[in-house]
């Protein structure tokens, strides 16, 4: 017997974009739990230093696999939506990725630019990146005013994403939720 073709419904995210997507998830929620965590580190504090290590790190990391995905996802055309998807529902869909994807890219590079005009630069795990900029105060304090302000709207994508996702699982019941499972 022949093998049925991958129907529309049947369509799913690539490994690659799957694995990609869940490292980033776990990384964005403990980059969040972590950076609001450490700064109410009172300072002189033994241990806040690699605390603020770690969080550029893991920053850093997580910049990377984003651009990684961005490509991954400008080069493949993601799963076509199942049949019977309303349209009010789809643009819903593509707009929070969208704006997910602003968010996911703003947070690092916000980040990286205010560490950037900072005496202490950027440790990746020990290796100190070359210093791209200089000690500047006001920029310091530009990009993480940004840094500080973009986390918000982000938690808040985030929570509408995992509602919509727990609805596809518990109420609507379609395979939505599948796609992005290996
Ligand atoms: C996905 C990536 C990232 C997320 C989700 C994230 C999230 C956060 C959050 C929630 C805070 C606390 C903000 C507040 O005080 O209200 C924070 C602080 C901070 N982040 Fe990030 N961050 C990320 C990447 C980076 C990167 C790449 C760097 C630098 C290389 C960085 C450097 C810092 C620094 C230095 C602070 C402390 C600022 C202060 O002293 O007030 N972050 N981050
Ligand atoms: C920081 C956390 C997360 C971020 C930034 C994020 C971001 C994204 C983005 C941008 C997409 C669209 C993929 C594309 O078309 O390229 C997506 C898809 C998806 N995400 Fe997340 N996600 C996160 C966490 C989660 C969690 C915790 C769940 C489940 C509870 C989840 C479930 C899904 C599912 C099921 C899809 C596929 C939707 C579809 O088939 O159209 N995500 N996510």
């Amino acid at each position: 017997m022949s093998a049925l073709p991958v129907t529309v419904d049947k369509a799913r995210y690539t490994l690659p974009a799957i694995g990609l997507h869940w490292v980033i998830a776990l990384l964005i929620i403990g980059m969040l739990c972590l950076g609001y965590y450490m700064v109410d580190i009172p300072k002189g504090i033994p241990g806040r230093a690699a605390y603020f290590n770690l969080h550029k790190s893991l920053g850093v990391l997580a910049g990377a696999l984003i651009l990684l995905r961005l490509g991954w996802r400008l080069a493949h055309r993601p799963p076509p939506l199942p049949r019977g998807t309303s349209r009010p529902m789809a643009r819903a869909a593509q707009w929070s990725h969208g704006l997910l994807y602003f968010c996911m890219l703003l947070q690092p590079a916000t980040g990286y630019l205010s560490s950037s005009f900072n005496k202490y630069g950027i440790k990746v795990f020990g290796v100190a990146l070359p210093n791209l900029a200089w000690e500047d105060k006001h920029l310091r304090e530009f990009f993480m005013t940004y840094h500080q302000l973009i986390a918000i709207p982000f938690i808040a994508l985030i929570a509408i994403h995992v509602l919509a996702a727990c609805k596809h699982v518990l109420i609507d019941r379609d395979r939505i939720f599948g796609r992005m499972l290996p």
